[in-house]
């Protein structure tokens, strides 16, 4: 008996949530609609050339899009996107994203290389690419579990100079040579 109030209780509250999340207008939950057909209804990426939104940090989010929206980080759709919103509307879609559990993917990747970067990352990348990139310091993007593509197309980016390093991480990014940097991206992607 004491159990099957409780879930009851429970089922309630749910109720009463999801009812205040519809009141509201338009929720970040509805903003982030517009979102899904590349990022998922949950942040997790649905193509490999997309990052996963899911349980990236408010600030790494805002960062981005502002980057995106002043044209200083180079994109092929995002910077279009970035324009048609506010920053309150950015800020409620990031609350929104970073309140979402990791999108893990199981991908083909080379093991010998995300054994050989472990170490590598712990020393060059490790003090904001937290816990093997599942986190991140302030407003630095998760990495685990993005899609090796993506990772990839992004590192080009930095290396060729069209998207610029924050200094600290171009210091450590000089220091590697690129076929460390590639395993990095092999060890990122393989990370859940
Ligand atoms: C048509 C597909 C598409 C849609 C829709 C889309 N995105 Fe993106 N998003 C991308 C791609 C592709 C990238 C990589 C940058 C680029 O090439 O534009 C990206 C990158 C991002 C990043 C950078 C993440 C990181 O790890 O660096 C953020 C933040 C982001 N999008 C937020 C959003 C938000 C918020 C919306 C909804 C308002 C949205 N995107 C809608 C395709 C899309
Ligand atoms: C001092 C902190 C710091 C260090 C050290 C650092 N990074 Fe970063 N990294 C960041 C931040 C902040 C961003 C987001 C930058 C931006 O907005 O362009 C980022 C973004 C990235 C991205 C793009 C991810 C995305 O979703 O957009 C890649 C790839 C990356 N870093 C690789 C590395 C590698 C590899 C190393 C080690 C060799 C490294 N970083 C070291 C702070 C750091």
């Amino acid at each position: 008996m004491k159990m099957k109030l409780s879930t009851l209780a429970f089922a309630v509250g749910a109720l009463a949530m999801s009812s205040t999340t519809f009141a509201a207008p338009p929720s970040a939950e509805m903003l982030s609609f517009a979102c899904a057909g590349c990022h998922g209804t949950n942040g997790g990426s649905a193509g490999l050339t997309m990052p996963s939104l899911a349980s990236q940090s408010k600030s790494s989010i805002v960062e981005a899009m502002t980057k995106f929206k002043s044209g200083e980080r180079p994109s092929t759709i995002m910077g279009r996107l970035a324009k048609g919103y506010s920053d309150e509307q950015i800020t409620a879609m990031a609350e929104f994203f970073a309140k979402q559990k990791l999108h893990v993917t199981n991908q083909k990747v080379d093991k010998a290389k995300v054994a050989k970067a472990a170490k590598i990352q712990e020393k060059a990348c490790g003090r904001c690419h937290l816990e093997d990139g599942k986190d991140g310091k302030d407003d630095t993007p998760v990495m685990a579990s993005q899609w090796l593509e993506y990772l990839q197309i992004q590192m080009s980016l930095y290396e060729s100079g069209k998207r610029k390093m924050p200094e600290k991480m171009a210091e450590k990014v000089k220091e590697t040579s690129k076929e460390d940097l590639d395993a990095l991206m092999h060890f990122y992607a393989a990370q859940k």
